[in-house]
């Protein structure tokens, strides 16, 4: 396996990387959970420069400066509300963590840093969004040379991913 994916703990603002995932809403205009915390230490260039983007459909990305983060990209991408898994909400959330390893790897950046998308306001399972996340993550990791993180803001969510790396094969 060429590249890595790793957990981070804590705050996903801290991750020095080419580009920071916020976990959106379509309208792309802010919120509260990542979303705010990116808009917040961002500033308002973000939220202007979101405004033509939108609306943005679950499972799609929208791409950014990101003005004063230290990420020089943000991927803003919009996972699915959770409706008890019969509503495609796992391809969706699968759709999510792809388009955004895809604009990494077209803008030939390196690293990128990904929040829990969908687990937070949308209610996502955990355990299932950490497998996605890995899985995706992982496939384009093995034959590239790119550095994922996954940012895990509390323990449960950091146990969770921990078990999804421990299921997943190292490389495919
Ligand atoms: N760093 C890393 N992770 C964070 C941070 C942070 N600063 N703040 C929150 N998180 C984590 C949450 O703890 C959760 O694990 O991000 C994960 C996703 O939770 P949400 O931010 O609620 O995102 P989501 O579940 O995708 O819901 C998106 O919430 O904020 C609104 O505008 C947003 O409508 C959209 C919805």
């Amino acid at each position: 396996m060429t590249g890595r994916v790793e957990i981070h703990r804590g705050n996903i603002l801290d991750l020095n990387v080419d580009a920071i995932v916020n976990a959106a809403n379509s309208t792309l205009m802010g919120g509260g959970g990542v979303d705010g915390a990116i808009h917040r230490a961002a500033g308002p260039q973000l939220r202007q420069a979101c405004m033509p983007l939108a609306p943005c459909p679950a499972g799609e990305v929208r791409v950014t400066p990101g003005f004063s983060l230290r990420a020089e990209w943000v991927f803003h991408t919009v996972g699915p509300v959770w409706r008890g898994g019969a509503e495609g909400e796992a391809a969706t959330l699968a759709m999510c963590y792809e388009a955004c390893m895809e604009e990494l790897v077209q803008r030939g950046l390196a690293t990128i840093a990904f929040p829990a998308i969908s687990t937070g306001a949308y209610g996502f399972p955990l355990g299932e969004a950490g497998d996605i996340a890995v899985r995706v993550t992982r496939r384009y990791a093995a034959r590239r040379d790119l550095t994922v993180y996954l940012a895990a803001f509390d323990g449960e969510t950091a146990e969770a991913l921990g078990k999804a790396l421990t299921r997943s094969p190292k490389a495919d």
